[in-house]
């Protein structure tokens, strides 16, 4: 795997610090809220996790799984659940785990979708942002590192399936897709 990797971005170690302060800040603010922790699957995996076991209070946790990009590296701009809620979110504060946020647009969707089910409130928790590539207004409340416009892999993010297991971030080399 490595040596499809362009440059590593974030170490497995560097990433683990920045999910410690992040687990703090998010017991510290939901501590006392029984928050449920909803990851999107499948690239959150890695960080829901790791996030959790820094989450010192009580909470539970469900996943969703959305998909928008196909086998490719840019978004088709369609959303589709392919795997809904399995409890009921009525009154609760709902933290979304992602992996990353790019355009922005399935973040927004699942927003929205969430709304619907009248939770107490909706937080964002994104390990990665690439700010630059946004398409709909929307913002992580929490978020790991904000990284460049590239495509990287690691860390639970994917390129057509592959790299999940890859323990750093790193970006993908450009010949490995093109
Ligand atoms: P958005 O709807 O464009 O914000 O896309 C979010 C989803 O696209 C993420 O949950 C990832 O699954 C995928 N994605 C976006 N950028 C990358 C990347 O650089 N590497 C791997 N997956 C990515």
């Amino acid at each position: 795997m490595r040596e499809d990797i362009e440059r590593i971005l974030f170490t497995e170690a560097e990433m683990k610090q920045r999910v410690d302060e992040l687990g703090a800040e998010l017991t510290r603010d939901f501590g006392d809220k029984n928050p449920m922790f909803l990851g999107v699957l499948k690239g959150c995996f890695v960080f829901m996790a790791d996030l959790i076991r820094r989450f010192d209070a009580p909470c539970t946790m469900d996943f969703m799984a959305v998909s928008s990009y196909g086998s490719g590296t840019s978004s088709t701009g369609a959303v589709k659940i392919t795997k809904d809620l399995s409890q009921d979110i009525h009154g609760r504060h709902v933290i979304i785990v992602e992996d990353i946020l790019d355009t922005g647009i399935t973040l927004s969707y699942l927003k929205k979708y969430l709304q619907n089910r009248a939770p107490a409130s909706i937080t964002i928790c994104t390990m990665f942002d690439k700010p630059e590539r946004r398409e709909v207004n929307i913002q992580a409340d929490y978020c790991g590192f904000s990284i460049p416009n590239a495509f990287v892999v690691g860390y639970g993010l994917d390129y057509d399936e592959k790299y999940r297991n890859f323990p750093d971030l790193g970006i993908l080399k450009e010949e490995v897709y093109r």
